[in-house]
């Protein structure tokens, strides 16, 4: 661990608040944890995080980084909320692959930085920054924040029909184009196979299947997709009953 840097348990307002003092400069938030398996923190723990930074004047900063900037449909996740942090961190889709990554703070922090005081020798070329001028007008005028949400929203109806199939799928979570199931075992195999049939996902914290398509999937992408994974998990859940089956004493069971 990093010295200075200490912990809290997910979602646990108490542990938060006991480790909270006047030695506390800044609390890190990732609102939605993307590479923990899509968790999302509760309004209760974001509020609380609020409050303490308040009291002990703190700063609440928000990684975004992930879950931001269109993700869930809204530019900033924490708009859900009735929150705000003093500083948010952005990244991956502002450069459309270029890398990019934006620090967004209130006015009261702004005047602590000055041009200089904070360089990389990538950071903010003008190529990348041009490319993130279009993207964010693409997601304004192309109206995709509301195509998020409704293309989300399918994929999370249609993930969900899965999950009510196999009861080996334990748990679909998370909003917009930020979507995560939970397997009762470990996902590599599915991700294999998903690439196999053309599909690139991901797996995080070991049996979670994690999906953050492109902006503009389309249902019909969506579906076809839904169509290979159900297969996969159909053949995936045979192998599984087969390896069962051979596990069982021969004679049956006490
Ligand atoms: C939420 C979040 N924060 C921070 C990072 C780290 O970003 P970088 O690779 O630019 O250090 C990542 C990378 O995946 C991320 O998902």
């Amino acid at each position: 661990m990093v010295p200075g840097f200490r912990f809290v348990k997910f979602n646990d307002v108490e542990d938060l608040k006991s480790q909270f003092n006047e030695k506390v400069c800044a609390l890190i938030v990732e609102p939605i944890q993307g590479e923990g398996g899509i968790h999302a923190c509760s309004p209760e723990f974001l509020t609380a995080a609020r409050q303490l930074c308040d009291q002990y004047q703190a700063l609440l900063i928000f990684d975004e980084i992930q879950c931001g900037i269109g993700r869930t449909g809204r530019y900033f996740y924490f708009q859900k909320f009735d929150i705000k942090p003093d500083v948010l961190t952005l990244a991956k889709p502002i450069g459309l692959g270029l890398p990019l990554g934006a620090l967004l703070t209130t006015d009261r922090v702004a005047p602590t930085f000055g041009p200089g005081d904070h360089g990389t020798t990538f950071g903010g070329g003008p190529l990348a920054c041009r490319v993130g001028f279009e993207f964010l007008k693409i997601l304004q005028e192309d109206h995709l924040l509301k195509q998020i949400a409704t293309t989300g929203d399918f994929f999370k109806e249609r993930l969900l029909g899965l999950k009510s199939k196999y009861p080996f799928v334990l748990d679909v979570r998370g909003e917009g184009l930020i979507l995560g199931m939970e397997l009762s075992f470990p996902g590599r195999e599915v991700v294999n196979r998903c690439l196999e049939a053309g599909f690139i996902i991901n797996c995080t914290a070991d049996k979670v299947l994690r999906f953050l398509p492109p902006y503009i999937i389309t249902k019909k992408e969506i579906s076809k997709f839904i169509k290979a994974l159900d297969k996969i998990l159909s053949e995936v859940n045979l192998a599984t009953q087969e390896v069962d089956s051979v596990s069982q004493p021969v004679g049956g069971s006490h």
